[in-house]
């Protein structure tokens, strides 16, 4: 007897997602980012890989398409390369997004996915406040060109990356490790999220992706709930707290107070932070379990890579420990039910505020017939079923990633894609996950 098939909703998106640096090359026609640099700094990205070549999208980007297009993409996620657009090269995103509308697939485009042209860092980055301007006016540009096509826009990609990766912890560019400036950061990021929203089209969908933590405590202990309380304020609600209710989080301030005194946050900024929004852009990959660690000295086993430098200001009485179940190659454990708390918190908390996965997907080994990636989207996509008839307002998922690319400080040692991509001849070929998506994106059933 055949079993009853989850059905999603009429109109519901099935996408796929990339990122310029991690998929583009071409860099001989853009100046260099802040990736660039990293890349070239000893020991800082696995096998001292660059983004030079990547998987070469800057080229074949047509056949990209067309490989979209057989798999019934309904819609693409990719994002803008800031350094590409300051030398002159957005023509190659306006011909990407003809070529995406020619085959019926909707364009969504990020405009920052990490890539801060180096020259800004050289000026201090995101720690500085002219760094949310200079967005803005990188939004307008791109916005004159695309504005008319593109109708799905997110401003940032996961600023908590951004700020406490790249300013906090240091393993991510460009590499700084001060916790005040990734609290600086974090703050000039949603403004220029405001900025950037303030600035696109009345007709542009506007939202952000973030990568909330689905944050659990270890016990039910008061202590362990705290350290739950404080990682909840520093991963989520720096950003959700400005982004969805105009203001930050009074415990925010209090855990951070040691930190910085926040006086970079000027009258007004929360209310330009807080824009209307078309749609809230959730990332999620595993949850993370916290517990108090009295002596100071938690466990940094956060997920986000091996440091000396705590990505988490004004929280070293928290540890973190592996959350349960089986692991990817990211070392990530697979729990599906994170997704589904996250879902339906948001639906909670901001009313009828559109939802949308913009990643979800999962790293494992190069073959080309991949069960467990398989065993892994299914089992989100149920939860995500599960949340939209509990009521949460999904619109699309997004696949991270439609093809093998480079992984950050991982360089291109894990693999993300449902299409296998051979990084000698640069030839592509769809897993079996790929096919299963495929079927998936054209019946809406799984
Ligand atoms: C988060 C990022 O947005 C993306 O660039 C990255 O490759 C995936 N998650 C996997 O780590």
């Amino acid at each position: 007897m055949e079993t009853q098939r989850l059905r999603f909703p009429e109109g519901f998106l099935w996408g796929a997602a990339t990122a310029a640096f991690q998929i583009e090359g071409g860099a001989a026609l853009r100046g260099p980012s802040i990736w660039d640099t990293f890349c070239r700094t000893p020991g800082k990205v696995h096998g001292g890989a660059t983004g030079d070549m990547a998987v070469d999208h800057h080229r074949l980007w047509r056949q990209d398409v067309q490989l979209m297009a057989r798999l019934g993409l309904g819609a693409y996620r990719f994002s803008v390369s800031w350094p590409r657009v300051l030398a002159g090269g957005i023509g190659f995103y306006d011909a990407l997004v003809d070529e995406l509308l020619s085959h019926g697939i909707r364009p969504s485009l990020t405009l920052y996915h990490w890539d801060l042209p180096q020259e800004l860092e050289d000026a201090g980055g995101w720690p500085e406040r002219e760094t949310a301007y200079a967005f803005a006016g990188y939004t307008e540009q791109v916005a004159k060109v695309l504005g008319d096509r593109v109708e799905m826009w997110t401003t940032l990609n996961e600023p908590w990356c951004i700020s406490f990766l790249g300013y906090g912890s240091g393993v991510h560019a460009p590499g700084r490790t001060s916790p005040a400036d990734a609290l600086r950061a974090a703050h000039h990021l949603n403004l220029a999220h405001g900025l950037a929203a303030a600035a696109l089209p009345a007709a542009a969908r506007v939202g952000i992706s973030l990568n909330p933590s689905a944050v659990r405590p270890l016990t039910g202990s008061a202590a362990d709930r705290d350290a739950q309380r404080r990682i909840d304020a520093l991963a989520n609600r720096i950003f959700t707290g400005p982004l969805l209710g105009g203001a930050y989080p009074q415990d925010l301030l209090a855990d951070t107070a040691s930190v910085t005194d926040w006086s970079f946050v000027r009258p007004g900024d929360e209310a330009l932070i807080h824009q209307p929004m078309d749609f809230l852009g959730v990332n999620y990959y595993t949850p993370a379990v916290v517990s108090a660690a009295p002596d100071g000295a938690g466990p940094r086993a956060d997920g986000h890579g091996a440091t000396d430098h705590s990505p988490w200001p004004g929280a070293d009485t928290v540890a973190f420990h592996q959350p349960p179940g089986d692991r990817t190659d990211m070392g990530w454990s697979v729990d599906p039910t994170g997704l589904y708390d996250l879902l339906m918190r948001f639906a909670r908390e901001a009313p009828g505020l559109p939802l949308m996965v913009t990643e979800n997907g999962a790293a494992y080994g190069p073959d080309l017939h991949d069960p467990q990636r398989i065993a892994y989207l299914e089992a989100h996509l149920t939860a995500l079923h599960r949340a939209v008839a509990d009521g949460a307002p999904v619109q699309g998922y997004f696949l991270w990633s439609l093809m093998d690319n480079f992984e950050w400080s991982y360089g291109y040692s894990k693999h993300f894609g449902i299409v296998h991509v051979d990084y000698e001849t640069q030839e592509r070929t769809p897993r079996s996950s790929a096919h299963w998506y495929a079927r998936l994106a054209r019946s809406g059933a799984l």
